[in-house]
């Protein structure tokens, strides 16, 4: 088989890797990929939200499945015009990545299907959603209604700092059109975790547990970001936690979405905020996690592609992926000042070093070429992922893999996986 994967950071390397060890693919190519997938797939010069020039593409190659990694060209409504092409392409539709691009949209489906979720308003009138914000208190969560690149979510501790930020959104437009409207929602306590499951829009095939570390920084302080680090398994997700997720979230939301005439295809991405044992959704993404990506495709035994050609085919009859049983840890180097402003082009050295190491591999993010050198380019750079019999043995091999790695400014957090030592 010949694969497209549509993408260039650190999911969509993780992507290429796994795909790229299946018996049943003889090439792999990546749009437009980065010089780590470099190494094992053919990089092609299209942006992944060049709709038009990746269907003429896959046209002319003859793609036998394409595989969608971020969450833009979904919603731009890549997957509706490679099927109207007869091509088959793994991601939900446009419709159906609502559940991702509307907070709206997310929010009423959870509602009408009951599915466990923080209360919430929505307003496209600025002065209703400051009352409701006084009537509620603090602490509040605003959020933009649309995609805004991970930064539209406002956790505010004072109702002052929540209406800063409808103003923001709505009459300062800090979020362009994604600001059109806001929902505004109860804010919820507890441990955060990832949850994934392969559909075909009818049968679900659910992935092993997850979490991602969220802040900037050590001990979760400092502001948001893409994703800081990730590992798998999550003991956070205890098993009865996991059949729970699975009865009570992923099943009534793809049969709900089923009933709207919208079927959901593709990853659903579950993002959990789990309390007192109870899990409750903070938002649905349409595609993989990134860094999640990474661990939870190291850990998989299982071929990949089988699973992606089913979804995308809408028969996907497996119940249950292998799994290696060890943990991965995944540890973000990001650019210095991120997720604020950056520098870019500063040399990266030690990554052949990480390269000839066993049970750790360096999946690149923000990375590109220059005078054959490989430089920082983006804002998280790379992702170093061990494997190990343990979580501490892999965020052993994780840390050594790090420590061979440097570029002027490079950051990356300290305690990525102590979570998951914590609780033993
Ligand atoms: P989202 O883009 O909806 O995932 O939100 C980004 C981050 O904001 C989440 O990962 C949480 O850390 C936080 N967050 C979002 N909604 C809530 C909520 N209702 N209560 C507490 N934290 C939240
Ligand atoms: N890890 C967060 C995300 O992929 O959105």
């Amino acid at each position: 088989m010949k694969i497209l994967v549509v993408g260039g950071g650190g999911r969509e390397h993780a992507l290429a890797w796994k795909i790229a060890q299946s018996p049943l693919v003889e090439t792999v190519f990546c749009a437009p990929g980065n010089p780590g997938i470099a190494h094992l797939a053919k990089c092609v010069d299209i942006a992944a939200d060049n709709i038009d020039a990746l269907l003429d593409f896959a046209r002319d190659e003859v793609i036998d499945l394409t595989v969608v990694g971020p969450e833009i060209p979904l919603t731009l409504g890549i997957v509706d015009r490679f099927q109207a092409a007869g091509l088959d392409i793994f991601g939900p539709n446009q419709a159906a990545a609502q559940i991702e691009g509307s907070k709206g949209f997310s929010k009423r489906l959870m509602e009408k299907y009951g599915i466990p979720t923080a209360a919430y308003a929505s307003f496209t009138d600025r002065d209703q959603a400051v009352a409701y914000i006084e009537e509620q208190g603090a602490p509040i969560v605003v959020k933009a209604d649309g995609l805004a690149a991970g930064k539209g979510v406002i956790v505010a501790t004072s109702v002052e700092q929540a209406i800063g930020a409808v103003d923001d959104i709505m009459l300062d437009k800090v979020f362009g059109a994604a600001g059109a409207s806001v929902v505004i929602e109860e804010f919820m306590d507890g441990e955060e975790a990832s949850f994934f499951a392969f559909t075909d829009g009818t049968n679900i095939l659910p992935l092993a547990s997850s979490q991602d570390h969220k802040r900037i920084f050590d001990n979760d302080e400092g502001p948001n970001t893409g994703g800081m680090g990730a590992y798998s398994p999550a003991p956070v997700v205890t098993d009865d936690l996991y059949g729970e997720i699975v009865e009570t979230i992923v099943k009534p939301t793809i049969a709900g979405m089923a009933k709207d005439g919208c079927p959901y295809s593709g990853i659903l991405y579950v993002g959990l905020m789990i309390k007192d044992g109870k899990p409750r959704v903070v938002e649905f993404n349409a595609r993989f996690g990134d860094p999640e990506a990474q661990p939870l495709l190291m850990r998989m035994k299982s071929d990949i592609v089988p699973v992606l050609q089913a979804c995308a085919r809408k028969e996907l009859r497996q119940e249950a992926i292998d799994w290696y049983d060890t943990a991965a840890v995944c540890v973000v180097m990001a650019s210095g000042g991120y997720p604020g402003s950056y520098d870019k082009g500063f040399e990266i050295t030690g990554l052949e070093d990480v390269m000839a190491m066993d049970d750790v591999v360096v999946f690149h993010a923000g990375t590109s070429l220059q005078d054959g050198r490989v430089v920082n380019a983006g804002c998280r750079v790379l992702g170093v992922t061990g494997m190990g019999e343990s979580v501490a043995a892999a965020i052993a091999k994780a840390y050594d893999g790090v420590a061979k790695i440097r570029w002027d400014g490079a950051q990356f957090r300290k305690d990525i996986g102590r979570k998951a030592l914590n609780r033993g």
